[in-house]
């Protein structure tokens, strides 16, 4: 398609890429998981899984992507032209099962909007707004969940470079400067240093496959892999770009943000027991998932009186920021396949795609209990991975290598005589396929 859209810049597809890896799952997933697996021991397993695993799937999927220049299902009909149908369905399940993350990821948003806008309604006096902000239940979960969608939708629908490049070369930028601020304030509170030798010492007593498993898990999604997000990215990334650099620049982004989410959190969780709120629960272990963020963190703010109000504030625009560049690149999946496959265009996309995810988040809100983590898992312990693998033997087995040579070579002229090319393809035909089924046999 002559017109399709392009990212502008290689900085604006690094910083858009970037913003959608960098999101929950590094500032609340990675340190939660580091907190209750052996803190440095999961630091230095999730460090092998991002470079050993997932940085090559990264760039095989950006590749599919930057080689079809269209929606994630085109793309992958080039890839195999054989087998148009079978492509198709890849394509169609990486798209309903990023719908599906999007689905949970706003829900989950949602709150940290809610605890973003409670000390601000607190202030001005309206002081059940804000408790009820803070409840769990259906009617704020929805509210909430139906705000950040509202959000999503209106990034998307100014398209590539007006929504999606635009926020996230705004974004990012303030996202990486905030972080900054919030770790050296929280590094001078007293208690900080309990919480950073945890995370940065390694205790092996805490080593067990299923720490592998976690840490591959924590990669994928971290890296937003296995679902077509970086191949729809991938797709306006121009023909000059050097992928396997871009790639590495991307993934190097996102594990720094996550290493940092670990300064911050670790040693927030220890100021907060400073000042007198629980970190551990009745059997003695580190209280981690939700109520990391969701209370430890708020009861620390709390405890910090008036400057408490600024750096809640600061640290749930930072959660809502990463959240939202990483939203805007799920919904784009669905919308680019519908654009493209369709022929629609993209203001009626984004809005009846996104109300069908609204609708779908609904379900789950109303559902809590039952379907939350049964999608949650679902998706990430399943469809991400598995459909993750179908790409590497995709590139590895069925793409011809001067195709993928062809491919990797504009934008990197020399490539065959470098390093990567000698490793990368037999590495992703062979050892990436036995690395994620030995994964997932042993979980
Ligand atoms: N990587 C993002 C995070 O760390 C979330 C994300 C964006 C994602 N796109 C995705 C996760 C696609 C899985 C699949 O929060």
């Amino acid at each position: 398609m002559a017109n399709r859209a392009q990212f502008s810049s290689r900085i604006g597809f690094i910083l858009a890429a970037a913003g959608s890896a960098v999101g929950l799952g590094n500032i609340w997933g990675f340190p939660t998981q580091a907190a209750s697996n052996g803190g440095a021991l999961f630091l230095i397993v999730y460090l092998l899984m991002v470079f050993a695993l997932a940085y090559p799937l990264l760039v095989a999927e950006l590749m599919i992507g930057r080689y079809g220049q269209a929606d994630p299902m085109t793309s992958l009909r080039k890839i195999w032209p054989a087998q148009r149908a079978l492509m198709g369905l890849v394509g169609l399940a990486g798209m309903l099962a990023v719908s599906l993350i999007l689905s949970f990821y706003a829900i989950v948003a949602g709150w940290l909007l809610g605890y973003l806008i409670a000390p601000l309604c607190e202030l001005v006096g309206l002081t059940q707004v804000a408790q009820w902000l803070e409840t769990f239940g259906v009617a704020r979960n929805l509210l909430l969940m139906l705000a950040f969608m509202w959000l999503t939708v209106m990034v998307v629908r100014s398209g590539v470079t007006n929504g999606i490049e635009k926020w996230s070369t705004r974004l990012m930028p303030v996202l990486l400067i905030l972080f900054v601020v919030m770790v050296i304030y929280i590094l001078t509170q007293e208690g900080a240093m309990d919480g950073l030798q945890l995370f940065l010492i390694p205790d092996p007593s805490h080593f067990s496959p299923k720490l592998i498993v976690s840490a591959m898990g924590q990669a994928f999604f971290s890296l937003s892999l296995g679902v077509c997000t970086m191949m729809v990215y991938g797709s306006y990334l121009s023909k000059s770009a050097n992928l396997p650099k871009t790639a590495a620049q991307v993934a190097l982004l996102d594990t720094g943000v996550a290493f940092i989410a670990g300064l911050l959190i670790l040693p927030a969780m220890f100021v907060a027991q400073n000042n007198g709120v629980a970190i551990y629960d009745a059997s003695g272990a580190l209280l981690a998932s939700d109520t990391l963020v969701f209370s430890v963190l708020p009861a620390m703010f709390e405890s910090m009186g008036g400057v408490g109000i600024l750096v809640s504030t600061l640290f749930f625009v930072l959660m809502v920021i990463a959240a939202l560049t990483s939203s805007i690149s799920m919904l784009e999946v669905p919308v680019s396949c519908t654009i493209e496959e369709l022929g629609q265009s993209r203001h009626k996309a984004v809005w009846w795609i996104g109300c069908i995810i609204g609708v779908i988040a609904t379900v789950i809100v109303v559902n809590f209990e039952s379907l939350f983590g049964f999608v949650v898992t679902m998706t990430t312990a399943y469809a991400q991975p598995i459909i993750g693998l179908l790409f590497a033997i995709l590139v590895g087995w069925i793409w011809h290598r001067d195709k993928v040579l062809a491919e990797i070579s504009a934008g990197y002229p020399d490539v065959q005589s470098s390093l990567f090319w000698r490793i990368w393809p037999w590495y992703v035909r062979i050892v990436c396929p036995i690395l994620m089924l030995l994964v997932f046999f042993v979980q």
